[in-house]
């Protein structure tokens, strides 16, 4: 069903998200046919452009576009009719959108309802969303809507994220405020939630006593490239953990909501987190990538990136072991890792069972068969791999592993998309369910502020990792200890 009349106020209209990813989504949308005829959407930026100029370079992107390597984009040819739809909804306005004066001309682009977009640097979101307010633009009319989605990173640690929420809240209410994690837009992380409670097949084994330990990989093989002013300040750990690594975390581990209800589902998550125990700065590895080559390219180390300081301690790897301290998962070790410049690209859940109570048959190989695992592909492969023991052809009795798996080809006549369609069209619509609550945020930092602080004070190098391996070598010591191991990020999936 189409999502209501609205104006959609993009702020960082010229900025690379509203580019590569709200526009696709918008047009994807389009094409779905989940819009109104009263939608619109205005571009608001501070550059000088005009709306031909605006349409010209988003027409020349969605022209290029085509599918990537690894299937996660869109049509290749592009269908005009849709596109011209969209076109012709288009507004640009140059303006500061930190001064409520400005903001004041957008009025005459909305009807009713209107969602603002904050597809700007987070410097810039409390200022805009104070000028929002000063502006009367955030005040909603009789039946109708205005909301603010805001995209990451949502403050820096606890403090700052805590003093965010607290400028927004100022402004508007907690119902008009969508705080983006993209990683919650993409479909196999949603589908997890399909998995564990639309079956019978895994709940029932989803808990410390047939559950060894859970694996949270998002490993990439890009490197920083011109983001290292950007990154610099911000790290591996907050560019990734509390936001999409915990997401897919709750994903996995949280209890069945009472419904599928925004308030219901976000309170699971709530719960969830709340049982994380402060991360211990001694399960916590950070590494940070050297000289190297990454899929045929050489890659030069992150402090000769461009905006990196020399002698630079921020780290781009970082590996942890989480406990959660609740009934279900009591004991259970939650691994979770992730850094750039990597030898592979995978994001991915491992849930590793515990072995059988006895072995009554020899494995073919030399070694035992690993237990049984079940993992839920996030990216570049989309789906679910179950990972067991079957016995291997022969007179002989003799166990060997083998793979069920699920590809969405296989079923589906559409690839999963790139996730930002979903979040566009919930957000349009008012569904909250994919969106982070102001104390799930201010939590996740919470659990990780230990680490923070321990880093701050201490000013050693992190442990170097050669660009195109599998990161440092500590992070396999941290699972070693435990007497585990990561499942490789190289094998094929
Ligand atoms: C972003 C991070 O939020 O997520 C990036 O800032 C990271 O550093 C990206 O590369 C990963 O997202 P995806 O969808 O490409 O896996």
């Amino acid at each position: 069903k189409p999502a209501p009349d609205c104006t959609l106020v993009i702020f960082g209209a010229h900025g690379d998200l509203t580019k590569r990813l709200l526009t696709p989504a918008l047009y994807d949308l389009k094409v779905a046919g989940l819009l109104s005829d009263g939608f619109r959407i205005v571009g608001v930026d501070m550059a000088d452009d005009t709306l031909e100029g605006w349409i010209e370079g988003l027409t020349e992107m969605m022209e290029a576009f085509t599918r990537d390597a690894a299937g996660e984009f869109y049509t290749p040819s592009l269908n005009e009719e849709a596109w011209t739809w969209l076109k012709d909804r288009l507004s640009y306005e140059r303006l500061d959108f930190t001064n409520p004066d400005e903001l004041k001309k957008l009025s005459a682009h909305i009807d009713s309802n209107a969602v603002f977009y904050l597809a700007i640097p987070s410097r810039f979101f409390a200022p805009a969303v104070d000028a929002l307010g000063a502006s009367g633009l955030t005040k909603e009319p009789e039946g109708g809507f205005r909301r603010i989605a805001i995209e990451k990173p949502f403050g820096t640690d606890l403090k700052s994220a805590q003093e965010l929420n607290r400028r927004i809240l100022d402004v508007v209410k907690e119902q008009q405020i969508f705080r983006i994690d993209h990683f919650l837009g993409k479909e196999t992380v949603q589908n997890i939630l399909a998995m564990r409670f639309g079956n019978v097949l895994f709940e029932p084994l989803w808990h410390r006593d047939y559950i060894d330990n859970v694996q949270i990989t998002a490993a990439e093989t890009v490197n920083v490239e011109s983001r290292g002013s950007f990154y610099e300040g911000t790290g591996a750990l907050r560019d990734m953990v509390p936001n999409h690594l915990f997401q897919m975390l709750a994903m996995v581990a949280m209890e069945p909501p009472a419904s599928f209800a925004a308030e219901k589902v976000r309170t699971s998550k709530q719960t969830l987190f709340e049982s994380i125990l402060p991360v211990e700065p001694e399960n916590v590895v950070r590494g940070q990538y050297t000289r190297g080559e990454v899929k045929g390219k050489s890659v030069p180390s992150y402090r000769d990136a461009d905006g990196v300081a020399r002698d630079s301690t921020t780290e781009t790897y970082v590996a942890m072991k989480l406990e959660i301290q609740n009934w279900r998962w009591a004991g259970v070790p939650f691994y979770l890792r992730t850094g750039k410049a990597l030898s592979n690209r995978r994001t991915e859940i491992v849930v590793e069972f515990r072995r059988p109570p006895l072995t009554l048959f020899p494995s073919a190989d030399t070694h035992a068969p690993p237990p049984n695992r079940i993992v839920l592909n996030v990216q570049p492969t989309q789906g679910v791999t179950l990972c067991f023991a079957a016995k291997k052809p022969g007179p002989e009795m003799r166990l060997s592993d083998v793979e069920a798996r699920f590809r969405y080809p296989d079923f589906f006549s559409r690839e999963p998309n790139v996730g930002y369609e979903t979040l566009l069209y919930d957000c349009l619509c008012g569904d909250a369910t994919l969106f982070q609550r102001a104390d799930n945020i201010d939590v996740a930092w919470s659990s990780v502020e230990p680490v923070l602080e321990a880093w701050r004070n201490e000013k050693t190098a992190p442990e170097f990792y050669e660009a195109g391996t599998a990161g440092p070598a500590g992070a396999d010591e941290l699972l070693a200890r435990d007497g585990r191991a990561w499942s490789p990020i190289d094998q094929k999936s």
